[in-house]
């Protein structure tokens, strides 16, 4: 049986994010305590065979079209390789390849690029949030900014493109940084986004009046750009896309923001997603969960799971609801999530 996960508002998933490990080797502040986090057990982590599986039966049975690798860190997952080509050997419902993602942090990223590309990945996401070393340490907590630079330049060459490049404001820490990534990214054509930050890292972390919005970003980038909204229609990308006209000293491009708080697109949301312990979840700030992992090691065939995957995201609420009186911050942040 080939059913579209569907749910109750007629929204249809496409697209599914498999957190790969809740571990990462960063510990940016907005994601994580200094400590770093309680990580899961190994043996409630699916195993290689467990993640191909389930992704099979998203693509093969689901209707999923564009399968997205994240963490934690992906890359901390040494057969990453081996999954991406798995993935990539899937025929979607329509007979297709399923579009194959990678969202990271880029550490490690330089001697895996080629590798990734030949297993059948076909772009990646990189998080740089500052073109500062100092800046860059502070946030990250880790002093890694060359090995992101050199991750971003690898994947450009080998064709993991166009390669985006996230972006994560927050007020006091990197708003220096708004142009200096703008001129970067666009001068060697990666497609940068600014991004709104979320409440979903540490409890006190976030608040509202002090997150950097969207229409500070683009005031910030209008001091030095003429930006016009992009032509193509954003369908159910979270990227709001401008279009940066070149001149004498500019490269042209497109840039995008990330607008998840004060602007966002919950209403036209495809996602699905898989945690690292195998819990699916219909939503970055679902409350509730549903076990897949039990099912699968007590033998369930695919036709369960993918009914119990249907029935989880039948439940799939309106829309996240910040800053709604009864809002409230899911009990695992991104990194256990899956960004
Ligand atoms: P593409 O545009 O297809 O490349 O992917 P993407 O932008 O969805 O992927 P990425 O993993 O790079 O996510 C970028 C940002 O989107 C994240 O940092 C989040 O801020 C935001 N985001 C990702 N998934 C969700 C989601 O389910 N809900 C909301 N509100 N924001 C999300
Ligand atoms: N708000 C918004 N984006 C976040 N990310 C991690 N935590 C948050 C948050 N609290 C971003 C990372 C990465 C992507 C997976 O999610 O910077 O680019
Ligand atoms: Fe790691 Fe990503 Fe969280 Fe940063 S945002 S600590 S890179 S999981």
């Amino acid at each position: 049986v080939q059913t579209p996960l569907v749910d109750a508002f007629g929204r249809t998933a496409r697209d599914l994010r498999v957190s790969l490990t809740d571990r990462c080797n960063l510990r940016c502040t907005y994601c994580m305590p200094a400590e770093g986090m309680e990580w899961l057990p190994t043996d409630k982590v699916l195993s290689d065979a467990e993640v191909i599986r389930m992704v099979r039966i998203a693509v093969e049975t689901l209707g999923i079209v564009k399968v997205r690798f994240t963490g934690g860190e992906p890359l901390l997952r040494k057969e990453l390789e081996d999954i991406v080509a798995a993935a990539s050997a899937m025929r979607t419902v329509d007979g297709g390849s399923p579009e194959l993602m990678l969202t990271t942090n880029g550490l490690g990223l330089e001697h895996r690029a080629q590798a990734l590309k030949d297993a059948g990945l076909d772009r990646v996401n990189i998080s740089l949030d500052s073109l500062d070393p100092e800046r860059y340490a502070r946030l990250a907590r880790r002093d890694r900014l060359h090995d992101v630079l050199a991750a971003i330049d690898a994947s450009h060459a080998v064709g993991l493109t166009p390669v985006k490049v996230n972006s994560v404001i927050m007020r006091g820490q990197n708003e220096q940084d708004i142009l200096p990534l703008a001129d970067y990214c666009l001068r060697r054509g990666h497609q940068l986004r600014y991004i709104e930050q979320m409440p979903l890292g540490p409890h006190d972390q976030w608040d509202r009046s002090q997150m950097v919005t969207q229409t500070e970003i683009l005031d910030t980038l209008r001091e030095q750009y003429v930006l016009t909204p992009a032509s193509t229609p954003r369908g159910a990308a979270p990227a709001e896309l401008w279009e940066v006209a070149p001149d004498e000293q500019q490269a042209g491009g497109r840039i995008g923001v990330i607008a998840s708080v004060t602007n966002p697109f919950c209403g036209s949301c495809d996602r699905t997603r898989l945690t690292a312990d195998g819990q699916m979840r219909n939503c970055l700030f679902s409350r509730t969960e549903t076990d897949l992992r039990g099912p699968l090691r007590a033998g369930a065939s695919d036709e369960e799971i993918a009914r119990l995957w249907l029935g989880g995201q039948f439940e799939k609420r309106a829309g996240h609801g910040i800053g709604e009186p009864t809002f409230q911050q899911p009990d695992r942040n991104m990194s256990a999530i899956g960004g």
